[in-house]
């Protein structure tokens, strides 16, 4: 391997590992890859054919091989993989060296390691990558967080390897600590709402409409042309139109109902929750997930439990409209309470993120990029403190009139008796964030009334206890 010295390492040569260092190759980088499969650290020297790529089992050879001060990537699996990885690099490292954890790691993980870390003189990043192999190779959207000097260390390798959207790079630093990998979960929190809602709308049209696959690929198809133009609605479209090999039929249909999940979006909700910060739509796909997981008691539940025994009889096209631009105010919803929860957050946490920024970067590269980012986007450069996305008067008008189509779209799941939890739930929070009384009165009333918890009134300062005769 000679005495050649690498701009950057990467660590873990997976298909995200092996794809991003051929990717940094190709933008002019040196890399070296670590793997301690030596058939995977074999496989990217062989898909390289390039002198800029090499690829070693040995982690004390990749130490050397790196220039200093040394800059390592890592793509392993969040958890313990990370920490064995953190465990057996600091050792090789010298002081000023720099570590990124590019997986999904938790974010307070993330904190953890960069406090552990430098306290042995290393910098840490943690750094969300979101758009999957074809991302890893070709362009991700990449969102840093940690110490800025780190930042600006790698920013030329990072520019070049994420994706473009109107030629601007699809990477910014973030923020110091776990910004970077704060914002990569919410990412994954939209991005589970948006899949639910799509999944609904798909719902509606097989079980409700009893369109076929090859009818709902074509209006996806359709609606990837329209407002709804977006990563996720394109691969719906294509997803329908597979056909299985062994059946011949729709692919999709012969796919179990079970949807499986890695946790970001578990832990979105959960730390939503310690925010307080309301997420429902986001909430409502992780528990459809998780009763998706309930296959058995579905099946028994569906001898037993009865639904509305009536069939769609509306206008089909009519309907489809509506699907339409309920799901479009869906989204809008969805990115708006995640990036509320990520505002909050950037305050709480002190990680100083720009919303703007981070709706440049989720503009490509990305799972849940779509083009009413841009809209996002120029809501954020008007104003960046907006507390929530129906607080700009574009996106609010976007949402409010089509309030009527998720209103009919909720009507219909309802009366055809089909879940629809993300959709009620954007339709919720939009009727609730609109609602200057909402009955949170009668609550406290109640606290108060059982638990003396006191309560505020709307006419006075101050808390106040009433005896409510329950003694
Ligand atoms: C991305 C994705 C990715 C995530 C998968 C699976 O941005 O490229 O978010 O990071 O791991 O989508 O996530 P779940 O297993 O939780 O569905």
């Amino acid at each position: 391997m000679g005495t050649q010295q690498y701009d950057i390492g990467v660590v873990g040569l997976g298909t995200m590992g092996l794809n991003l260092a051929l990717n940094i190759a190709e933008h002019g980088f040196s890399v070296v890859g670590l793997d301690r499969d030596p058939a995977k650290a074999q496989a990217l020297r062989t898909d390289a054919g390039n002198p800029r790529v090499t690829a070693t089992d040995r982690p004390g050879a990749f130490a050397e091989m790196l220039k200093q001060p040394r800059a390592v990537l890592m793509l392993v699996p969040a958890g313990p993989a990370v920490e064995g990885a953190i465990h057996e690099f600091a050792p090789l490292m010298a002081t000023g060296d720099l570590l990124i954890d590019a997986g999904n790691s938790h974010f307070k993980d993330t904190d953890a390691h960069a406090r552990a870390l430098a306290s042995k003189g290393l910098l840490f990043m943690g750094m969300g990558v979101s758009g999957g192999e074809a991302g890893a190779r070709h362009g991700p959207s990449l969102m840093p967080g940690g110490p800025r000097e780190a930042y600006d260390r790698v920013r030329p390798i990072l520019e070049a390897v994420a994706a473009k959207a109107d030629g601007e790079p699809c990477v910014a630093y973030l923020g110091p600590g776990s910004a970077g990998h704060y914002t990569k979960m919410v990412h994954n929190g939209i991005e589970y709402g948006l899949m639910e809602l799509i999944a609904e709308a798909y719902g509606f049209m097989i079980r409700g409409l009893g369109m076929t696959a090859d009818q709902m690929h074509d209006l996806f198809h359709n609606w990837n042309e329209s407002e709804l133009n977006s990563f996720l609605i394109e691969i719906t479209a294509l997803v329908l139109a597979k056909r299985d090999d062994k059946t011949g039929r729709p692919l999709v249909d012969m796919i179990l109902d079970v949807a499986r999940q890695k946790g970001t979006g578990k832990w979105t909700s959960q730390d939503a929750m310690d925010l307080q910060v309301p997420i429902p739509t986001i909430d409502s796909a992780v528990a459809m997930r998780d009763l998706s997981g309930y296959e058995h008691e579905r099946n028994a539940a569906n001898q037993t439990l009865p639904g509305p025994r009536n069939s769609f009889d509306g206008d089909q096209a009519v309907f489809l409209t509506q699907l339409r631009q309920a799901l479009y105010a869906a989204m809008i919803l969805t990115y708006g309470q995640g990036m509320a929860m990520l505002r909050r957050a950037s305050e709480t946490y002190g990680y100083h993120i720009s919303m703007e920024a981070v709706a440049r970067i989720w503009r490509g590269g990305c799972i849940i990029r779509a083009a009413v980012l841009e809209d996002i986007r120029a809501a954020y450069k008007k104003r960046p403190d907006l507390p929530n996305l129906l607080m700009d008067a574009r996106l609010a008008q976007a949402v409010a009139m089509r309030q009527g189509d998720m209103r009919a779209v909720v009507r219909t799941a309802v009366g055809l008796g089909l879940p629809a939890a993300a959709f009620m739930a954007s339709l919720s929070y939009y009727d609730g964030y609109r609602s200057a009384r909402l009955p949170s009165n009668l609550i406290q009333a109640q606290r108060d009334c059982f638990g003396a918890h006191t309560y505020e009134r709307i006419d006075a300062q101050g808390t106040f206890h009433t005896h409510w005769g329950t003694e």
